[in-house]
């Protein structure tokens, strides 16, 4: 599997790259807010250690190899303003699943959008993954929007699949393939 600690994708407002320590006070901000954890897989971040743990581990697996994620920086003032993720990667079949979480402060503006464009491409054509596929909350329509704009289909309802501090919810499983990326980014 390659190496993801030199990973750097550019886009026309974003920087896409490794998280680095410094960026701990960042993420917190970000993940400890309750609007950004409505349908995410663990409660709100409470402890700046949470973001810590998160940033050693990238470093280790992404060395490894594992899973790559790329802290999302504005350009234009360097504020880290979100994470994106190809995680799950099953190398036999090139497949990954994606995640992505933003700053609240910064929906709304297609940074996202542009985001996972760029790792898209990137998963497409330097991994040659055939397949991408995202696991979301039914409920979350902005998350199901921005997947649908980028061209995945929705598949699959998976009823009762997370429990996250008490709560039940369902998963609804988008996938996107090679095939339909090509079609539209000839
Ligand atoms: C999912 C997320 C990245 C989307 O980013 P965003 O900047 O809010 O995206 P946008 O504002 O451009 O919205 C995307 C689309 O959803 C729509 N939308 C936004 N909020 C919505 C809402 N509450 N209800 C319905 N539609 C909504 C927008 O109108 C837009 O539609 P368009 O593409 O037709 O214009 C962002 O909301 C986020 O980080 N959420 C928290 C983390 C999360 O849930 N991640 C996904 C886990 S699977």
């Amino acid at each position: 599997m390659a190496i993801f600690e030199q990973v750097e994708l550019q886009t026309s407002r974003l920087l896409l790259r490794p998280l680095q320590e410094s960026d701990a006070v960042a993420l917190l901000a970000i993940f400890s807010d309750e609007k950004v954890m409505q349908y995410w897989s663990t409660p709100p971040w409470d402890s700046i250690d949470i973001a810590h743990a998160l940033i050693a581990r990238d470093l280790k697996a992404m060395a490894a190899g594992e899973y790559i994620r790329l802290g999302i920086e504005r350009v234009e003032d360097h504020v880290l303003i979100g994470t994106t993720s190809l995680f799950d990667l099953n190398e036999q079949c090139c497949r990954a699943e994606i995640g992505y979480g933003m700053a609240s402060s910064a929906w709304g503006v297609g940074y996202m959008h542009e985001a996972l464009s760029a790792l898209l491409d990137f998963g497409f054509s330097e991994l040659k993954l055939n397949r991408v596929e995202a696991d979301i909350d039914p409920r979350n329509l902005a998350s199901a929007k921005s997947l649908e704009r980028l061209g995945f289909s929705r598949e699959g309802y998976l009823r009762e699949r997370w429990i996250v501090d008490g709560v039940v919810s369902d998963t609804a499983l988008y996938g996107l393939l090679f095939s339909d990326w090509n079609n539209t980014h000839q």
